[in-house]
């Protein structure tokens, strides 16, 4: 008798909350998710996603050593897929005033949900000790979307080190890459997020954009799917939130572009390059002024997805005619990149050799450790996250037989150029993160170290280091006079003939226009150009991950 009265009669007789408290308990929290807020040691963003529209959706929080007792409530994202016509429902809730260096519990949930609890501890103010990883190009793990069993292994291997964060150097889940009729991609977007979630609810895992973040039909530049998922660092700009920004942890200041704006690689849904008309450029020359010229900041560490130099393809030139010049001028001590799914390590570089039409990096010292970052920049690709799709066939010149590498240039084709910048290549090793260990130093005046190591992610017990080496610089805030905030790039960087001519890479007369704006020039009239990717099907993943590199693999998307 029960049963025959079914749900039509509990509808006629059940008052509204009852409905709505019902449908809201079939939704289960998951894709649990941490960001940094605008001041990371006093702010977490907790985000999640729920299977439908929730009420009350919130957070309760306090210090882990007690029950929480705070609540901030969270704000609902909505966006429908426009291939698969999929409703993705995302919530954000930032916890704000929160201590440095101290330990929190939070509980997630919402009218008539299961709560979902972890914890994390915030990174320190001021200069301290702490560690972070990073890893580009990662795809679904070990059963998702192109993914490999080292795209699952990497999660909790980077959770074993308990970095204070981890960065995602673009190239996230590949959802891009999908054919509707088959795969929904917010299907796989949800999957990437639970692959990553026994890391990211822990610690802040922060990312850059890559080409495969750029959706066919999701919003003009195809970045709806990131945006809604991600509540990152202001950058002043409500047109372009969540696309670039900064943050300070300790001594360090990161900064996360996006060169899909800048590039002239065609391994796109659609092409974007030129949107933000400069804008990103000139964000980026004030934010790199703004932490040279503070006594606080002794580190800048970029983390974008194309590569300036890869011996295994895919630098590219449009990285270079803009990004670049600003970071050598600045004094950018290290840029971490994917892109080229390997990991790869350079010489220290500043400037571009004369004449080069390439913009080819100037080595300013090949020591392998002990590198002074005063002198040039550490470029590292480690675009080994999973994805099943091997690129690292390597260049050789065929007279020298020294590393070459192509650069995509101005056409979006390539051309080749000496590689002697690479440092460090691992193809054995197709698959790990990067580890930082970042040391302040002691004192006023002393020595700040980060120390760097590749772990190949292993598919049996703890990785091993396969490569390992010390950056050094002094502090700046040292009771001598601090250095001069800009570098004059002229006394490392060689003079630049034509093409480069027109590029900032010496410090510009007074009066005359800023780097950024010199910069702006090379992306004068790229109003998205009219290339178009391969309509070559995808290729399947790899069927044996690690394998060795195959020829083909040169070609492929990236
Ligand atoms: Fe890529």
């Amino acid at each position: 008798m029960l049963r025959a009265a079914g749900a039509s009669g509990l509808a006629l007789l059940a008052p509204p909350w009852f409905w709505r408290s019902s449908v809201f308990a079939a939704s289960v929290i998951d894709q649990v998710h941490l960001q940094f807020g605008d001041d990371p040691a006093t702010t977490t963003v907790v985000s999640w996603a729920t299977s439908g529209v929730v009420n009350n959706p919130r957070v309760l929080y306090g210090p882990a050593s007690s029950t929480p007792e705070q609540t901030v409530d969270a704000d609902t994202s909505t966006y429908t897929d426009s291939a698969s016509g999929t409703q993705v429902v995302v919530h954000h809730a930032t916890l704000s005033r929160l201590q440095p260096n101290t330990a929190y519990a939070y509980s997630i949930t919402h009218d008539g949900a299961s709560p979902v609890q972890a914890a994390f501890t915030t990174p320190p103010q001021g200069r301290r000790k702490f560690r972070f990883t990073a890893f580009g190009d990662q795809a679904g793990g070990t059963t998702g979307f192109l993914g490999t069993p080292y795209g699952t292994a990497v999660v909790a291997q980077v959770e074993a080190l308990q970095p204070s964060f981890h960065l995602v150097c673009g190239d996230l889940c590949y959802a891009d890459t999908a054919r509707s009729e088959v795969q929904d991609r917010a299907a796989i977007w949800n999957s990437w997020f639970n692959l990553n979630q026994p890391s990211s609810m822990n610690r802040p895992w922060m990312p850059s954009l890559g080409n495969h973040e750029v959706e066919k039909g999701n919003g003009a530049l195809g970045y709806t799917s990131y945006l809604a998922r991600y509540r990152l660092p202001d950058n002043g700009r409500a047109d372009f939130k969540g696309q670039w920004y900064a943050f300070t942890v300790g001594s360090v200041r990161f900064i996360a572009t996006d060169n899909n704006d800048v590039v002239y690689s065609t391994d796109f849904n659609f092409p974007v390059r030129g949107y933000s008309s400069a804008a990103q450029l000139r964000w980026l020359e004030r934010e790199l002024a703004l932490a040279r010229s503070n006594p606080d900041i002794d580190w800048i560490v970029v983390f974008v997805h194309f590569p300036v130099m890869s011996s295994a393809g895919g630098a590219d030139l449009g990285v270079r005619q803009t990004f670049q010049p600003l970071w050598d001028r600045y004094g950018v001590d290290l840029v971490l990149t994917g892109h080229s799914h390997d990991y790869e390590r350079m010489y220290l570089t500043r400037g571009v050799e004369p004449g080069s039409a390439t913009l080819q990096p100037h080595v300013v010292d090949t020591a392998l450790d002990n590198l002074d970052t005063t002198k040039g920049a550490m470029h590292v690709v480690v675009g080994t996250g999973g994805v099943g799709i091997p690129t690292p066939t390597y260049g050789t010149d065929a007279t020298t037989q020294r590393p070459d590498a192509s650069v995509t240039n101005d056409s979006g084709g390539t051309t080749s150029e000496p590689a002697p910048y690479s440092a460090v290549r691992l193809p054995q090793y197709l698959y790990g993160f990067v580890s930082v260990d970042v040391d302040p130093g002691t004192a006023p005046g002393g020595t700040t170290a980060l120390q760097l190591t590749y772990y190949p992610t292993s598919l049996a017990g703890a990785p091993t280091a396969a490569d390992t080496f010390t950056l050094r610089k002094p502090r700046r805030d040292a009771p001598t006079p601090v250095a001069p905030a800009v570098i004059p790039a002229t006394a490392a960087a060689p003079t630049v003939t034509s093409p480069a001519a027109a590029l900032p890479n010496t410090t510009p007369a007074a009066g005359s226009q800023t780097a950024a704006a010199a910069a702006a020039t090379a992306l004068a009239g790229a109003a998205l150009i009219g290339r178009r990717r391969s309509t070559r099907p995808y290729p399947a993943p790899a069927s044996t991950p690690g394998s060795a590199p195959d020829e083909a693999a040169a070609s492929l998307p990236r």
